[in-house]
């Protein structure tokens, strides 16, 4: 199955930058490349402010590539739970910032001229069913208490009728992949060197100075960004910001593509917009969210997508089928800012389904606090606020999931199968002479045998079967099925295992 994003082939035309092969020093590190790092390093440049930024892969490779490209102010932990948890004022602050990280978005793209299809459009929340209608019309007064653009109302240009709406005025789409692109060629022979294939390994901090180990290369630092989705190595963020995937697809329908962005109240909830894409319009479906590593049968999200936009349009065909991983926080709201254990390590992370809000605005502030400035969104998401009634609740529940999984994980009993069975595309964890062994089977028959400890804090990864990725459980680090990091917070392979595979010919 293909599963690239449809805005994957943009990527193609962003420029190619080298991998550090050489020791190098700087005044701000930042990991990640990002909307996230390359908007931050487009800041401290436009600051002239030295900067390195290392990519594990390429530019856009991660969420932002897979992301579906819609920038909204709604929230994904909705505005009546964070008036409930943090007040009128964080609320006002949250719904501001959120119209302002779209307007930022939008001055940037003009200033640097950048071509990815930013268009503003109108939002609509809507309920299907009248039982939501009561959560519909609470969500439409705490919104309206902290001056968004917002109205109820019964007209909605879908093909299929609804309860009722919630519309948001001036929300918008982009390409994120393209905006990315034309951040990364204005960076080319700036203030920012960008390394790609530069996997950071290792982070020291002694006397105010960082030590940062990546392909073999030190890279010396005064300030550190893990523009990383959540942070590397060990981070107590990790405790409070867990790891989910999210699906989507692009589809060709009969008649019209809908022209505007809409999400429904299901739990977790489906969206829907439209894109052009190579002179073709398709109809984009998302969610089918999941806990990464909680489900290994993951291509079965995109059948459920397939029948519920079946049921509300007349689908021609499904095109592209693709998924990303994101973090959402125990309270609801995103962490930007300091991190916990160092006053010059930066973090973001917690952005839920708002990644393409959140990681502009997360490079507002963290460069404002590089600089020594205030921003006045900063309350709001200060990474290092301690909301024990509102994140108790989601703090237990996904902790305990975590050991849940990791003591069955160790002591459950798995396969005694021989890895001969395996059909291309499938993985296991198999035990083998005693010992267990994730082994995956690529679509040409390759077998690859790996420990199926995961090299963050030893949880047991699960196979997901649409990506073929070993996930783990537990903080969401991501593996291919040769063991190499896909994701973190983990930045070290799993250990690779001989195993003894008959051959095809040979059963
Ligand atoms: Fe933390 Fe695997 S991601 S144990």
């Amino acid at each position: 199955m293909n599963t690239d994003s449809i805005w994957k082939e943009e990527s193609g035309k962003c420029p190619v930058f080298k991998p550090l092969e050489r020791d190098i020093e700087t005044e701000v590190l930042i990991i990640g490349g990002g909307i996230t790092g390359l908007t931050i390093a487009t800041l401290l440049n436009d600051a002239g402010i030295h900067s390195v930024l290392a990519e594990a892969s390429h530019i856009g490779n991660g969420t932002t590539g897979m992301s579906s490209c819609h920038l909204t102010t709604q929230i994904d932990a909705q505005y009546r739970k964070i008036y409930k948890d943090f007040g009128e004022k964080i609320t006002e602050l949250v719904a501001r910032s959120r119209a302002e990280g779209i307007d930022f978005i939008e001055q940037l793209i003009k200033s640097k001229n950048i071509n990815c299809d930013f268009k503003r459009v109108t939002g609509y929340q809507y309920a299907d069913r009248p039982e939501q209608i009561a959560d519909l019309e609470a969500e439409y007064r705490y919104a309206g208490y902290v001056d968004l653009p917002v109205e109820l109302t019964d007209n909605i240009d879908l093909p299929f009728s609804v309860t009722k709406a919630l519309k948001f005025g001036n929300q918008a789409v982009f390409n994120a992949q393209s905006f990315i692109n034309g951040l990364a060629e204005h960076l080319v022979n700036s203030k920012c060197e960008i390394f790609e294939n530069t996997r950071v390994t290792d982070i020291r901090e002694d006397r105010g100075i960082f030590t940062v180990s990546a392909n073999g290369k030190i890279i010396r630092a005064l300030k550190v960004v893990m523009a990383t989705h959540i942070p590397l190595f060990f981070n107590v963020l990790q405790t409070l910001a867990f790891p989910y995937m999210s699906y989507v697809i692009a589809a060709t329908i009969e008649g019209d593509t809908p022209g505007n962005l809409y999400w429904d109240m299901d739990e977790p909830y489906h969206y829907i917009r439209s894109t052009e894409f190579n002179g073709r319009k398709y109809l984009i479906v998302g969610g089918a969210d999941h806990k990464v590593g909680h489900v290994e049968e993951t291509s079965k999200r995109f059948t459920e997508l397939e029948s519920y936009a079946r049921k509300k349009f007349n689908v021609k065909s499904v095109d592209f089928k693709w998924s990303a991983e994101f973090f959402e926080s125990a309270d609801g709201l995103p962490f930007i800012g300091e991190s916990p254990f160092s006053k010059k390590l930066y973090v973001a992370t917690g952005f839920a389904g708002d990644g393409l809000v959140y990681g502009p605005l997360a490079a507002l502030i963290i460069s404002d606090l590089i600089q020594g400035k205030t921003n006045r969104y900063y309350d709001a998401y200060d990474s290092t606020r301690i909301t024990i009634a509102a994140s108790m609740a989601d703090f237990f529940k996904e902790n305990i999931d975590n050991v849940r999984s990791l003591v069955a994980d160790k002591f459950g009993n798995v396969s005694e199968q021989s890895p001969d069975h395996l059909e291309p595309g499938e993985g296991k964890i198999l035990n083998l002479n005693g010992e267990k062994v994730a082994v995956a089977k690529d679509a040409n028959g390759e077998v690859y045998a790996v420990s199926p400890v995961c090299t963050h804090l030893k949880c047991n990864v699960h196979y997901n079967n649409a990506e073929q990725t070993w996930d783990c459980p537990c903080h969401g680090s991501r593996f291919s099925i040769d063991g190499s990091v896909v994701y973190g917070p983990a930045v070290d392979p799993l250990e690779k295992k001989e195993i003894v595979v008959v051959a095809e010919d040979k059963k």
